[in-house]
């Protein structure tokens, strides 16, 4: 069971030093005083695996470990299941600190809980695909009826129906990575490790092996630590990405946080090569600062907040907060001057505004600002209006420049009012 915040398993400090076992307590003392892994290793010969690595993983989530090539993903990835035993720190799955386990109590946790896909597959080249995917299934003893229904479930999940009785030789690298992948899955694992388990694959298959990944990720329970060195993966199967250097994580961050905001150079060049744009969200593109005013305020009011702040858009919202309509200069300009000089739902103009959520991705958002010509509000947890995007905004996104500036994008045409509808989003500069 997870504990409440549904994390499943959680690294808590985790160091793995490879060298003389005599100085460990000294090694350890450096890592606390933050020596270099270079110095440590001139100093004392040992070589940091690991260092002091944390984080936590969610149940239901895919974690991503990112790095350069020896910087420590294969060694952390290995101790989570103590493949390679920590040499200090705590790894809690699912409740229980399993650096506390005999020998015995880990295989249990292995066999119960975890697989691991590795790079090199591991098939067993005399062993048909069914035998390899059964394999494993046997050492748990569980009936031969259920180790084949399992098995064959694992093998159809991957795509593999009809191969049952090939040995591995006769299928392509792909079907043989798939066979590792139906093993792993034949174990119903509530953690699937996986260690560059795509790497040996040709571009093309390995972005199919990835999509289908992707679909059977959401399908299935599952929690997935994937170390990867492609970035594309990382970012497109990722809910977090750890970035590892020398044995150290130095930022652990969504796809889209990486790609925005690096926490320093090494994951800037990272992630240079990809397209910020895939990855924003409307939290990331929006406008913090939107005016709203209460059904029924007076119009005169809302022209003078949206001549103060230069937006030429305003959201009417219910006494609980709740977006109702959304309108422009043109129309408030009209109220003002009407018979009772507020502004309502029904006020000539006034539209049901278009909404979305502050997660929802571009690609869904294009629509949606194009066919409105209001900005569209971006709703919180109450129906609150968090933020708005216009259509500015969203190209401003696209050229990869997400600091837009409010005042340029919201100007009146040169009398100080829009002239039509559109004056909230394609009014020129003043
Ligand atoms: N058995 C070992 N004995 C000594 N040093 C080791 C051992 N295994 C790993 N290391 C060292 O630990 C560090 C991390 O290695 P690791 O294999 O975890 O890197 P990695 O990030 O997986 O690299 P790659 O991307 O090349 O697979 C390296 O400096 C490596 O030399
Ligand atoms: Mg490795």
């Amino acid at each position: 069971m997870a504990d409440e915040n549904g994390i499943l398993l959680e690294c808590r400090k985790v160091s793995k030093l490879f060298g003389d076992e005599g100085k460990t307590q000294q090694v350890l003392q450096m890592i606390r005083d933050g020596v270099g892994k270079d110095e440590i290793q001139s100093q004392l010969g040992a070589v940091v695996g690991v260092r002091e690595a944390s984080f936590d993983v969610k149940r239901g989530e895919f974690f991503v470990i990112m790095g350069l090539s020896g910087s420590g993903k294969s060694t952390l990835i290995r101790t989570l299941i103590r493949l390679i035993d920590p040499t200090d720190g705590e790894i809690i799955v699912d409740g229980e600190d399993i650096t506390k386990l005999s020998e015995e109590g880990m295989r249990n946790v292995r066999r119960n809980k975890t697989a691991m896909v590795f790079q090199h597959y591991g098939l067993l080249p005399h062993k048909t695909v069914f035998e390899n995917a059964e394999y494993g299934l046997r050492t748990r003893g569980i009936s031969q009826t259920e180790r084949r229904e399992k098995a064959q479930s694992a093998i159809e999940r991957v795509g593999l129906k009809g191969w049952e009785n090939y040995r591995p030789s006769a299928l392509s690298g792909g079907m043989q990575q798939r066979v590792g992948l139906a093993r792993a899955l034949a174990h119903d694992p509530v953690i699937l490790l996986m260690d560059e388990p795509f790497s040996g694959l040709d571009p093309l298959i390995r972005r199919q092996m990835q999509q289908e990944f992707g679909r059977l990720q959401e399908q299935e329970d599952l929690t997935t630590i994937l170390v990867t060195h492609d970035l594309d993966e990382a970012l497109m199967l990722g809910d977090r990405i750890a970035i590892m250097r020398d044995g150290e994580i130095i930022q652990i961050a969504t796809p889209d946080e990486l790609v925005t905001n690096p926490a320093d150079d090494y994951v800037a060049s990272f992630v240079e090569g990809a397209s910020p744009a895939r990855f924003l969200v409307a939290r990331s593109i929006m406008s913090e600062d939107p005016i709203t005013v209460r059904d029924g305020d007076s119009a005169e009011s809302a022209m003078n907040l949206m001549r103060e702040r230069k937006i030429w858009s305003v959201f009417i919202v219910d006494g609980s907060g709740k977006v109702q309509g959304v309108t422009s200069w043109d129309a408030v300009q009209r109220a003002a001057q009407s018979g009772s000089g507020t502004l309502t739902t029904s006020t000539s103009g006034v539209r049901k505004p278009t909404t979305c959520d502050p997660g929802m991705s571009i690609d869904e958002l294009f629509p949606l600002v194009l066919n409105t010509r209001h900005p569209v509000a971006v709703l919180g947890e109450r129906d609150e209006v968090e933020g708005m995007i216009t259509k500015n905004m969203l190209l401003e996104a696209l050229a990869h420049d997400i600091d837009y500036d409010e005042d340029e994008v919201e100007a009146p045409s040169a009398n100080g009012a829009g002239t039509t509808e559109q004056a909230n989003t394609e009014v020129p500069s003043v």
